[in-house]
Parts: structure tokens; C-alpha cells; sequence
């Protein structure tokens, strides 16, 4: 797996002191990094009785600019989901900056110290609540829809319940990948995981990125690796399977109603919800 850097790193570590809310459901960002000049990540505090499950989101936001007929200013909210794991103290999220977006024009230019909205009313079906047990999950994102997934692989349950987690991830660009391979890299070392699940752990993690408009050391959608069984060959596992099996996957409509189909019709799975566990569930990245 090649290593790579960060386009930019801005990280800054000091944890400022906390300043007295001044937004409705105030947190205050902690951490800012900057991967691309499309992707950020950063942490924000977390409110003292947050509960969330590991793949669930949030809403999150600003205060938009008064408006100017009646200047009423309105807090402008978007769905966010929550990067870091359930057990964490801090909450991290990883974004796209869409250039003219009305939220991440403007929240691509936090810093440590600033404040965001936090709704704290978490939900979602990539959860493991909705599914049914087996033996391998996968995790299917491309762009941002890595986010969920940053939560689910520091979450113990995720080695407790599973002998082998696949994550594969698609972006455009390899840069794009950096945010992910990083933090996988960095389970290795993670304290709480060696300590629960037991050192060595995440060597039941296989990790399969792939891009498919630069150049890469594996490129192509992981829709047609699967259908051309190439994905499966070079994972060393078989296709997905209901006995086996399970799946979250997080990406573009277009790519979720893919693999959607891709599982029902070729691999007998069914879809899951938190009402009804089955052997796979499926969340938009974003809004097309
Ligand atoms: C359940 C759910 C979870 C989400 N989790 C995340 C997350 O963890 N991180 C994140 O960055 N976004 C996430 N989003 C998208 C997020 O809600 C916003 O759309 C995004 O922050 C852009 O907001 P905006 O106001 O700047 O632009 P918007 O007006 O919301 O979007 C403008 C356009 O930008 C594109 N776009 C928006 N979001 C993305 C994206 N993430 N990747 C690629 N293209 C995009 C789409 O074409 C969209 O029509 C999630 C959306 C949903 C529904
Ligand atoms: N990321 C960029 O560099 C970039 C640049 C300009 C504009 N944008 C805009 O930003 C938005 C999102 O871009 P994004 O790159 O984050 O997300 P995206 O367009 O959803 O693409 C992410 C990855 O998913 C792949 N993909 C798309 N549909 C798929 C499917 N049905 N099955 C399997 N894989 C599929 C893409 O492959 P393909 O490349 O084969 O589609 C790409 O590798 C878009 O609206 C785009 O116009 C992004």
C-alpha cells in the first residue's frame, strides 16, 4: 500500500478554552484538517449527554446571514455523518467543501475555537442493530461516505461480531483515498482496540481502495471489479453470500442503487432496517 500526504495540513492541536455558547446547541471545534482542496476534517466537542450508535448521523451547521427583509437569522443545517466512534470524548466529521454550497462554502473555513450547530438527535441505518449476526461485514463507500465507516472500524462491536471487515472505498482522485488509509493505518496502534479486542486485531481488516479517474496502484469502480470477480479474487474471499455475509454501503444514488441491485439480484441478500435486521443496509453519502 503506498503512503501518502496530505495536499494540506493544517492540524491544529490546541484544545481552546471552552467559550460560552452563543449559537443554539453550540459545540467548539477542536481540530481542523484539510486533505484535499475538496475534503476537510474536523472534531468538535461533544455534548455531555450525546448518546449515538458507531455509523449514525447528525445534523450540523451554522447560522445563516440575517435575512435582509425581516433580519431573522436562521441556523442552516445539514446532515452529517458522525466520523469518530460512539466511545470517543470529541465527535469528527469528514467533509466535502462544495464551492458554491451554502453550508460548506463557509464551514470549510472553521478553525479551532469557532462554533458549529450540533443537533443532538442522531440516527441512521448503518448501524449493526440491522443486522442480522455473520461471519465477514463489508463496508462499501466512495467520496465522503468513508465517514460512517471512520466510526464503525474504531468500534469494538465491529471485531467483536465479525472474523474479517472489508472496507472498500472508490474515489475519483488517490488524494481523495488519504483521509481513509490513514486512519486505518492508525488502528494498529489504537489503545483501545488492541486492549479490548486483543493486539492484532486489525488483521482481520482488509482494505481495498480504489480510483478510477487518476492513476492508482488498483483502479476501476468496485461495482465492475465485483461483477468481473476480480475484487474477490485479489481479497482472497468468496462473493458475497447470505449466509456469510453482511454489508453497509454508503455512497452516490447512483452507486447505492447498483450494489442495491447487485446484492438482491445476483447474491440473494436482503436489505435490512433498524426495525427489521437482515443482511445488508444502505445510506446516501449526500443529496444528488
Ligand atoms: C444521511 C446523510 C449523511 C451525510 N453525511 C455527510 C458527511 O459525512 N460528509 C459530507 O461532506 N457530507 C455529508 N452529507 C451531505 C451534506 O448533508 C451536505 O449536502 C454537504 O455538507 C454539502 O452542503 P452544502 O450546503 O454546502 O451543499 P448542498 O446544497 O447540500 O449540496 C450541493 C451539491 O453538492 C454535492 N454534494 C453535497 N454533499 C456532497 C458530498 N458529501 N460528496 C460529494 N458531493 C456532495 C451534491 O451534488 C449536491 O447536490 C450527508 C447527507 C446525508 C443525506
Ligand atoms: N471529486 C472531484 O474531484 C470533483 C471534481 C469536480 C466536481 N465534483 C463534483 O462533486 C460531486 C461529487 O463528487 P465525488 O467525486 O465526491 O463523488 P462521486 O461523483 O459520487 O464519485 C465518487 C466515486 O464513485 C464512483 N461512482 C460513481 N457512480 C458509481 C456507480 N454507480 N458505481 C460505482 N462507482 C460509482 C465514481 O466513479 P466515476 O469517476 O467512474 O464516476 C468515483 O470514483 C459531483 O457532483 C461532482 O460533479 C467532484
Amino acid at each position: 500500500m503506498n503512503e501518502m500526504t496530505p495536499v494540506t495540513d493544517i492540524a491544529t492541536n490546541a484544545a481552546p478554552e471552552k467559550a460560552k455558547p452563543a449559537l443554539p446547541d453550540a459545540q467548539t471545534v477542536t481540530e481542523v484538517k484539510h486533505w484535499t482542496d475538496k475534503l476537510f476534517s474536523f472534531k468538535v466537542t461533544r455534548p455531555a449527554s450525546l448518546r449515538f450508535r458507531s455509523g449514525e448521523f447528525v445534523m450540523i451547521g451554522l447560522m445563516n446571514d440575517p435575512d435582509p427583509k425581516t433580519g431573522k437569522v436562521k441556523p442552516l443545517l445539514r446532515a452529517y455523518s458522525i466520523a469518530s466512534p460512539s466511545w470517543d470524548e470529541e465527535m469528527e466529521f469528514y467533509s466535502i467543501k462544495v464551492e458554491d454550497g451554502p453550508l460548506t462554502s463557509r464551514l470549510q473555513h472553521i478553525q479551532p475555537g469557532d462554533e458549529i450547530i450540533l443537533r443532538p438527535k442522531p440516527v441512521g441505518t448503518l448501524v449493526h442493530d440491522a443486522l442480522l449476526p455473520g461471519k465477514r461485514i463489508w463496508f462499501f463507500a466512495t467520496g465522503t461516505g468513508f465517514a460512517p465507516f471512520a466510526s464503525l472500524l474504531r468500534e469494538p462491536q465491529t471485531y467483536e461480531d465479525y472474523d474479517e471487515v472489508i472496507i472498500t472505498h472508490t474515489c475519483r482522485t488517490a488524494g481523495e483515498l488519504t483521509y481513509g488509509r490513514e486512519l486505518i493505518e492508525s488502528l494498529k496502534e489504537d489503545e483501545l482496540l488492541n486492549e479490548v479486542i486483543g493486539e492484532g486485531f486489525w488483521k482481520k481488516i482488509k482494505y481495498y481502495p480504489t480510483t478510477t479517474r487518476e492513476e492508482s496502484p488498483k483502479m476501476g469502480r468496485i461495482t465492475d471489479l465485483m461483477r468481473s470477480g476480480e475484487a474477490f479474487a485479489e481479497l482472497g474471499v468468496p462473493p458475497l453470500n447470505p449466509e456469510s455475509d453482511r454489508a453497509m454501503i454508503c455512497g452516490n444514488l447512483a452507486f447505492n442503487l447498483e450494489l442495491k441491485d447487485l446484492f438482491e439480484n445476483t447474491y440473494g441478500l436482503e436489505e435490512g432496517a433498524n426495525s427489521k435486521p437482515a443482511h445488508f443496509v444502505v445510506e446516501k453519502a449526500f443529496l444528488d
